[in-house]
């Protein structure tokens, strides 16, 4: 099967006072080049937890996690972190972005990640700030911006190295309707237009079916539906 991310009999558990708290309890998951999922739960389900291990950005205690054909449990940290660069993009739920940077040396990070910052990518960089509709904030700060700037910066340098697979976690929990009507048409554009691989975390029904597939986290464990 020609998935480009895939998870198959994924634990993990956290140590926390007085024990251990299972969060995922055997989990499967897998998408196609140029679909899109949803991913749903409860609050406190795991859904964090899983992009975090999707990503590689935590271990997992068994099971395996595959970047097409590759499993990377066996990747050292740098390894890690050089595919990620050019694999993945990350729409992070806090969104992590670095409080000394301009919004645009923001999104241009992730091109510095992965060793290729030239006038060509700046150019793509303050096109997708200006098609988040921050076209006239490249210079703010992220503590001068409202939480939904924020998070639209932070698409913004998620999409910005053209990665086969998009991470996000809630990246409309923040935006007024508008705005994330706006966000999610971009990110199913790319899904569309470049062949991207969307999961997205969402509490949204409206924006979760917009995706291809659908996924219930629930009890440790991802059911399809
Ligand atoms: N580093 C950690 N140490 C201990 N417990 C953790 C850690 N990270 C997450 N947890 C716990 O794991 C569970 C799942 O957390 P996670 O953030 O993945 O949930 P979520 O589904 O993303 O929730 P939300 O919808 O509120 O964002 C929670 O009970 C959380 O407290
Ligand atoms: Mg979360």
């Amino acid at each position: 099967m020609d998935s480009v991310l895939s998870a198959r009999a994924v634990r993990k558990s956290f140590l926390i006072p007085g024990g251990q708290l299972e969060v995922l309890r055997g989990l499967d998951f897998s998408i196609r080049k140029g679909a899109s999922a949803s991913i749903r739960g409860e609050s406190g389900s795991g859904k964090s937890t899983l992009l975090h291990l999707f990503a590689g950005l935590e271990g997992i205690d068994s099971g395996e996690i595959s970047w097409g054909n590759d499993a990377i449990s066996g990747w050292n940290a740098r390894r890690l972190a050089a595919e990620r660069a050019v694999r993945l993009g990350l729409v992070f739920q806090s969104y992590h972005l670095v409080g000394e940077m301009t919004a645009l040396e923001n999104v241009l990070f992730a091109a510095r990640i992965a060793g290729r910052v030239d006038a060509q990518v700046k150019d793509r960089a303050r096109f997708l700030l200006d098609r988040v509709g921050l076209g006239n904030r490249e210079r703010q700060l992220p503590g001068k911006m409202s939480g939904g700037e924020r998070q639209r910066v932070a698409v913004a340098r998620a999409i910005l190295n053209n990665p086969p697979i998009l991470l996000a976690d809630e990246p409309t929990g923040n935006l007024d309707e508008k705005t994330g009507e706006a966000t999610m048409q971009m990110l199913l554009q790319l899904v569309e237009e470049q062949g991207v691989s969307l999961v997205l975390v969402t509490h949204s029904p409206h924006f979760a079916k917009a995706c291809d597939e659908h996924w219930l986290l629930h009890d440790g464990v991802l059911t399809k539906s």
